[in-house]
């Protein structure tokens, strides 16, 4: 039995769903591929991904493709119930998902999507696989892989497969070009800029804001609010991107002293206690503080309970802490990602790329079965590459070709020095 929180909002989630489908062109033509081929015909795939209008699309996708789908949701605030209640009424999806879900209920979710025995996990964090490599081994037997969305689940993965733990196949769908140079800066860039304005409504323009991290979400996350008038400081523990940060025209400093002088501090680095203890001694009055990594570890929300005189809810997904010195600081979105707490995650345009890399890699998976090994594995090339000709095709946009001269000339050695 699916678990939502309500089945009265299933009007609202198809419309919405639809709307989605309508930016999500190359998903929408696999989708009527796989309607005639049913290349997953029979197949259980279980996944854990944020519920929203997008994986709605997918999970859409892969049921006509002829799977049985399952989905719970790989984040406790980020589901969407009008879009659980529509997979469930009007798609005949199994949803285990309610938004502000407790702990408690998020893993027995996850138990549930399990109960189903799947053959193809497709996680977004590795809540999935770590379930069941901990406490449902029984599911590894008649597992044929799974595929992994996001940065932070690719690293967990790749932990397992050094240590030899790993127990099955998984494809890296985030290591995909069309996957990490869109989603990861354009989608995270937007959303989380969006969250951070839902949320608190601020204007961005002449605030100084710290971006801890410049991975592609950092780096989306800054272009975008450098254009919306923000001075930026970023902050790096790597000495190459934190070199790119300042050739790319930001302030680089050190966390100890960017937050002295923040309006807003943004955490997107997949670490943990990025901003501790010190920081929110050091902090400016009144800054606000924000998360939109994947797990709310990166802001060390234990130590600023522990700091805190008094706390209240000013606004929705707004805290304020008030510190020992009478110091206010605000905590966005419990320290949860911010863009889908607070906000619906990436658009459409940027999820289409994503979840057609999840799509055929579902399909890659059934067609290379028994011939993987229990390593991360990226998404195939062909395939990367043709959903970024497939996604230019529905923009319209036509490109040049090589010519014959063109290709012979890169080919040799010899002439054109
Ligand atoms: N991750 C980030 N944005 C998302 C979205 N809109 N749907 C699913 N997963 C996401």
């Amino acid at each position: 039995m699916p678990d939502i929180k309500d089945e009265k909002l299933a009007v609202k989630g198809k419309q919405r769903i639809e709307w989605a489908e309508k930016h999500m062109p190359v998903l929408r033509l696999i989708k009527e591929r796989f309607e005639k081929e049913k290349p997953l015909k029979g197949l259980r795939i279980g996944c854990c991904l944020h519920v929203t209008t997008e994986t709605a699309n997918l999970m859409r996708t892969l049921k006509a493709g002829g799977a049985e789908v399952k989905l719970c949701a790989s984040n406790p605030l980020s589901t969407q119930d009008d879009v659980a209640a529509a997979l469930v009424k009007e798609y005949g999806i199994d949803v285990y998902a309610i938004t502000g879900e407790s702990n408690e209920v998020y893993y027995k979710h996850i138990n549930s999507v399990l109960d189903s025995k799947p053959q193809i996990t497709m996680d977004d964090g590795a809540d999935l696989v770590s379930t069941i490599h901990s406490k449902r081994k029984e599911c590894l037997e008649g597992m044929i892989a799974g595929t992994e969305e996001t940065t932070t689940g690719v690293i967990r993965f790749k932990a397992m497969e050094r240590d030899k733990v790993l127990k099955y196949p998984i494809i890296a769908v985030n290591d995909a070009t069309t996957k990490f140079m869109f989603d990861n800066r354009y989608g995270t860039g937007q959303s989380t800029l969006d969250g951070i304005i839902r949320a608190t409504n601020i204007l961005l323009a002449g605030k100084n804001l710290v971006v801890a991290g410049y991975g592609w979400c950092g780096r989306g996350f800054a272009l975008k609010a450098k254009g919306m008038g923000a001075n930026i400081t970023v902050t790096e523990v790597d000495h190459l991107k934190a070199l790119e940060a300042r050739m790319d025209g930001f302030i680089v400093k050190k966390m100890n002293d960017a937050c002295k002088q923040a309006d807003l501090i943004v955490t997107l680095t997949g670490d943990i206690n990025v901003i501790d203890k010190q920081h929110f001694e050091l902090m400016k009055p009144e800054c606000l503080i924000a998360n939109s990594g994947h797990f709310n570890v990166e802001i060390n929300i234990a130590e600023l309970e522990k700091m805190k005189k008094s706390k209240r809810k000013v606004r929705d997904f707004v805290e304020e802490y008030v510190l020992q010195d009478d110091k206010k600081i605000y905590l966005l979105g419990e320290g949860r990602l911010i863009n889908l707490a607070a906000a619906e995650g990436h658009p459409a345009d940027v999820m289409d790329m994503s979840f057609a890399n999840q799509a055929l890699s579902a399909e890659y998976i059934v067609k290379s079965k028994g011939k993987l090994e229990n390593k991360v594995y990226v998404v195939p090339e062909d395939i990367d590459k043709n959903i970024a000709k497939l996604k230019l095709a529905a923009m319209g946009i036509e490109i040049d070709s090589l010519t014959e001269e063109q290709k012979k000339y890169l080919a040799s050695w010899e002439t054109g020095t």
